[in-house]
């Protein structure tokens, strides 16, 4: 199986490094076999393989395409080195490959594009981009796609240290020059003496209520936002106080992720007891998908793209990150019953444990949730 997953993985060149910022540099990745390019949406990732010691010789990480899908043949990624800032710590294993270790000339192995956070392109709606630190790898993508294709208002905002640390900001302000009704605001924790004079932010500290309610007048947005959890945690609280739609806030972490809406249910959730309950498929036509330390049972929904998105739409919130079969954030324990995987996972599953973002039943199952 691992030859065949492998095979998933083509080989691009570097054809460019650009350094952004003292701690975000630019890989631009061109294929060394031209149908190994395949086309993308804005604020999808790629996923690279980084060599390491293990029994298979490398790991896997995920970095947003942050270039527009219009430039084909291309793929442009912008990573953060990940250093450790305590002592103890290991820095970064891909991250700190990437910066020390990959120069133009190299070759590295890519998997993909992926993942479901992407612009609506059908949609007339204004746009709110929404970005803290390297998070604004998957909104800079998607504002060259307004930019270029489409007459929607568009704010762009962005939260990151100081202008030290702040990448691709000529960029956007070149795309934002480009026509009317797309704007831009910085705001910087903590501006240096030259932020200040060269006037390169509109407001300091953290994005608050007062900024988001001066800079975006009532009107029905889309919001798409990436950054920290504590960022995304304060903006969508933020976004729904000012009467924001939930359905209207879409958003990726660069990490495991839950929903940030499910925050009241998770205080609430009821005292877990195991189920030992017999499964009858047929009683009443469905697959069950029965969770035993919470002690629920649903019936599945065939609709349901995955086990992860049927779960969620019952207001149950398993851990995600790539929803792809690819970083493993959703590996649960499978007590009993089958699935298939809709996208065949990176890596094998070892028996009795699931992936649940990219499986679906093909009997009732238990899962130890
Ligand atoms: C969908 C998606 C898109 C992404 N897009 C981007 C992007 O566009 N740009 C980007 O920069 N990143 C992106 N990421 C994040 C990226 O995938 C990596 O997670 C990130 O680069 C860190 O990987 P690493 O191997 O360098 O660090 P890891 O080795 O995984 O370590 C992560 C952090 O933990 C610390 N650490 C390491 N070992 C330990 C330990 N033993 N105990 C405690 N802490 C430790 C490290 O210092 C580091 O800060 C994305 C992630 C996802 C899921
Ligand atoms: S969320 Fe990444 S493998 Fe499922």
């Amino acid at each position: 199986m691992s030859n065949e997953l492998d095979s998933r993985f083509r080989p691009f060149r570097v054809v460019a490094k650009v350094r952004e910022s003292s701690t975000i540099t630019s890989f631009h990745f061109a294929p060394l076999n031209s149908k190994h390019w395949q086309p993308f949406e804005a604020g999808q990732f790629l996923t690279i393989q980084v060599p390491d010691q293990s029994r298979r010789g490398y790991v896997v990480r995920n970095y947003t395409v942050s270039s527009s899908p219009s430039d084909e043949g291309l793929y442009r990624i912008t990573v953060k080195k990940e250093v450790a800032s305590t002592p103890g710590v290991t820095d970064g294993v891909a991250s700190c490959w990437l910066h020390d270790a990959i120069e133009e000339g190299a070759v590295v192995n890519i998997d993909g594009p992926h993942g479901a956070f992407k612009l609506d392109q059908t949609s007339n709606r204004p746009v709110v981009l929404l970005s803290g630190g390297v998070g604004l790898t998957p909104t800079v993508s998607m504002l060259k796609v307004l930019a270029e294709k489409s007459g929607r208002a568009v704010w762009f905002i962005h939260a990151c240290d100081g202008g030290a640390t702040h990448a691709l900001s000529r960029e956007v302000e070149d795309l934002a020059a480009r026509r009317s009704n797309i704007h831009v605001h910085y705001c910087y924790r903590f501006p240096s003496d030259d932020d200040v004079r060269l006037v390169k932010f509109q407001s300091t500290g953290f994005i608050s209520r007062e900024t988001l309610q001066t800079l975006l007048p009532l009107d029905d947005y889309e919001i798409y936002m990436c950054g920290p959890p504590p960022f995304m945690q304060a903006m969508y609280d933020l976004l729904t106080g000012l009467g924001v739609d939930k359905r209207r806030i879409a958003y990726e972490f660069f990490g495991p992720a839950r929903l940030l809406s499910r925050s009241e249910q998770r205080e609430s959730s009821a005292p877990r007891a195991p189920v030992v309950k017999p499964i009858d498929d047929a009683a009443d036509g469905g697959f069950k998908i029965i969770l035993q330390k919470a002690n629920a049972n649903f019936t599945w929904d065939s609709d349901s793209e995955s086990i992860l998105g049927f779960l969620e739409k019952q207001g149950i919130e398993p851990p995600f990150s790539c929803r792809a079969g690819v970083c493993g954030s959703c590996l649960q324990d499978l007590v009993s019953g089958d699935v298939e995987y809709v996208e065949e996972p990176l890596e094998d599953v070892p028996p009795g444990r699931v992936l649940l973002c990219c499986a679906k039943p093909k009997s009732s199952v238990v899962l130890d949730l």
